[in-house]
């Protein structure tokens, strides 16, 4: 048994409600705590000085100084797996040239694909392990990352054995996603359909038969994939037992309706959901993930979070971080700002990062400190935990534990 502590606060996010609107007088602030571990799971989080004097026999790992602790947070959407970089879509994009111009120069998600097609899997390796790095460091221990920067059988298989590969060298959690279906890549002699279906056909079954991923993604949107076609993609998947989560009303509507009615685990970007489908996912058991770090990097509105709350909807909050349209790749900020402009309580926010983003990975045993849940948390620096947001992500993490580690 280990006790850590002392914290002079401990949010627990315990006994929160999995869906909509939270106000911070929910939140249950334990002063003075501690937490009582065994074998990397919470056995105990109350006050410090209690678990000492009921659990004697407890090695103590002493925390000094005034630290806040919080549930680890967890990252539901990345593409953090890619060659190369777009600093100059960025550019572009600012000085007012529009998406066919920048693919037309060379930029957009088809010059991430070359670079990741030209780069190995030592080099992806590399960079993919120091992105991980950066994220542990804000207080992220699980990281979903999705393939769909190769776009063809040997380039997918490549990048999703870069994530299992990175898996053996991080204590963090990392959750694979099949994305191929991101764009038909350029050099596709067929339709997009006939490439949906080779994904089906090549890439799929090796995906299962290497187990490099138990997630599929589509990006819907009328410079991806349509409506239709997607739909049966995505029920096809679903029958070769893949969970399903998809690329939603980013620019345009009504996918996220498909993702509702196909039963995905989540429905991420919803920048441009219409009100009456707002009302239909926030029914469902489909997490809305809003990506922030997206609007911030394409200048495009934000995710009705607020609607989605009101509405009872699950919101969680992921980075999206990827080279074209959010490259900066800090969730803290994100998740801040969108607070601001969608009005969001602090407890409405890390339940987001925490667990209801850990509900959209599946993943039921973590985002709160209470009996049962990993020992995964983060500590700040500060004597009150409304400091970590209102310091939009300038407030850098002291410490992060995994299983009751220290690993930063
Ligand atoms: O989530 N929307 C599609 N895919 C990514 C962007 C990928 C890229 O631009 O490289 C996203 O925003
Ligand atoms: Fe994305």
């Amino acid at each position: 048994m280990k006790l850590i502590g002392p914290f002079q606060q401990i949010i627990t996010l315990a006994n929160l409600p999995l869906r909509g609107k939270l106000v911070d007088e929910q939140l249950e602030i334990i002063k003075n705590g501690g937490i009582l571990l065994e074998n990397g799971i919470i056995q105990k989080v109350q006050d410090f000085n209690d678990l000492k004097a009921e659990f004697p026999e407890a090695d103590i790992d002493k925390i000094e100084g005034e630290q806040v602790c919080l549930p680890a947070f967890t990252d539901c959407h990345t593409h953090i797996v890619f060659g190369g970089n777009r600093a100059n879509d960025f550019a572009m994009r600012n000085a007012g040239k529009t998406y066919l111009e920048i693919a037309e120069s060379g930029g957009g998600i088809w010059s991430s694909v070359q670079h990741t097609r030209n780069a190995s899997e030592q080099e992806l390796l590399k960079t993919t392990l120091e992105r991980i790095n950066t994220l542990i460091s804000q207080g992220i221990t699980t990281v979903e990352i999705k393939s769909g920067y190769g776009l063809d059988v040997e380039n997918e298989l490549k990048m999703l054995r870069v994530i299992k590969k990175a898996q053996t060298f991080t204590k963090a959690t990392l959750v694979p996603t099949c994305l191929s279906a991101h764009l038909k890549p350029r050099d596709f002699e067929g339709t997009s359909e006939e490439y949906l279906n080779y994904i089906l056909e090549e890439i799929l079954p090796k995906v299962k038969a290497e187990k490099l991923a138990e997630r599929v993604d589509i990006f819907i949107e009328k410079s991806a994939f349509l409506p239709e076609e997607s739909r049966n993609f995505l029920l096809r998947a679903k029958e070769m037992d893949f969970e399903i989560t998809v690329h939603a009303d980013q620019f345009t509507s009504g996918s996220s309706r498909i993702a509702v009615e196909v039963g995905a685990r989540s429905a991420d970007h919803l920048e441009a959901t219409v009100d009456a489908d707002i009302e239909f996912l926030a029914k469902s058991d489909t997490v809305a993930v809003a990506l922030p770090g997206a609007s911030l990097g394409l200048g495009e509105k934000f995710t009705p979070a607020r609607k989605i709350l009101d509405a009872n909807g699950i919101l969680a909050i992921a980075s999206d971080w990827n080279p074209g349209s959010a490259p900066m790749g800090n969730l803290v900020t994100q998740a801040s700002i969108l607070a601001t402009f969608e009005k969001l309580s602090t407890a409405e926010v890390l339940a987001g990062i925490t667990f209801r983003s850990a509900f959209a990975l599946n993943l039921e045993d973590r985002g709160r400190l209470e009996k049962g849940k990993k020992a995964d948390f983060v500590t700040f620096k500060t004597d009150n935990f409304q400091n970590v947001l209102y310091q939009q992500g300038s407030l850098r993490a002291s410490h992060v534990y995994i299983g009751g580690e220290k690993i930063h």
